[in-house]
């Protein structure tokens, strides 16, 4: 499986902060923000990954990221010339992509929960069709909105709907067989010329192959789509790795731990920072690490 992380959009809502760059190479407390997703990808077990963001910020990102080698990783870069959608990924990165699945991530979302590295690569081992993940909100008209039925079974998505049907806010992490870049080629644009992610996903929906997996009590899942909720983002990263002593978003642990680095390379990747975060990085080093492993059965769906 391929991975695509989308930095795009014209982030208006956060004008003027985002005017002159992109928000994704903005700190989430101690760490850029595209770490979040870059790490997402990397704990399904995802090695080959794009970054697809505006032109005027890709060399910012190559500056920040490099070519992944350093995390034990392929990174690469691509730009979307205007803001013309989340789906116009697909198609910016087909060659990327080639006949592969891929799961794509919007470099803003930020994944905070137990058992999530096994739950991801069960569900890209398990693919046909797509997957999408789904948690419960308090203000759903934000997001994509997922409708299922009694059995749990997803019916519809609507995006940004004035009445929300449920809930159920659809992540911005998706799993996708291979034809998704056929179906992104020859999809319309929406009303406001945008080729839409949820009209992607309708169509699974309509052929019934959409995948939904809700991430259950005691997950935490952020954007930072506002001013606000780009502060409590920081906020929770903050708090999170005061409390716990560990951080998250880590790339350099994640390498470790999935074991697409070893702790030399990572003893030498902390020592290159003087600052908090790579003297955590050294440390982690130091110690044994512990593998991330797959799990073999799937952990109960609950809500709160
Ligand atoms: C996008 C998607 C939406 C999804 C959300 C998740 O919205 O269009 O369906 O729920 O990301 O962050 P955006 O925030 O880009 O407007």
């Amino acid at each position: 499986m391929k991975g695509i992380v989308f930095a795009g959009g014209s982030e208006t809502r956060l004008h003027p902060i985002t005017q002159a760059v992109s928000k994704q190479l903005l700190p989430l407390y101690d760490k850029p923000m595209i770490y979040h997703p870059i790490s997402v990808l990397m704990l399904a077990g995802i090695r080959d990954i794009l970054v697809v963001s505006p032109p005027g910020d890709l060399p910012w990102f190559e500056r920040l990221l490099g070519d992944g080698d350093q995390f034990g990783i392929s990174l690469s870069y691509a730009q979307q010339s205007r803001p013309n959608g989340i789906a116009e990924a697909f198609v910016i990165g087909a060659e990327h992509i080639g006949g592969d699945s891929v799961a794509l991530i919007l470099g803003d979302n930020l994944f905070h929960g137990p058992g999530f590295s096994p739950l991801l690569r069960r569900k890209a081992a398990q693919l046909d069709g797509c997957v999408l993940f789904g948690r419960p909100v308090d203000d759903p008209g934000r997001y994509g909105v997922a409708e299922l039925d009694h059995t749990g079974r997803l019916v519809s998505i609507e995006e940004k709907p004035a009445v929300p049907r449920s809930d159920l806010a659809v992540t911005g992490l998706y799993f996708y067989a291979n034809d998704v870049v056929d179906l992104a080629k020859n999809l319309a644009p929406s009303q406001r010329g945008e080729l839409e992610i949820t009209d992607i996903n309708t169509t699974y929906v309509e052929r019934g192959t959409a995948e939904f997996v809700q991430l259950g009590r005691g997950f935490a899942w952020l954007d930072t789509a506002t001013p606000d909720s780009f502060l409590e983002a920081a906020q929770y990263v903050q708090v999170l790795e005061h409390r716990t002593g560990v951080r998250i978003g880590c790339l350099e642990e994640v390498a470790l731990r999935m074991g697409f680095i070893d702790a030399e390379a990572c003893r030498e990747l902390g020592e290159r920072m003087r600052s908090p975060y790579g003297g955590y990085v050294t440390a982690i080093a130091g110690t044994a690490p512990t593998r991330i492993q797959a799990a073999t059965s799937d952990p109960p769906q609950t809500r709160p």
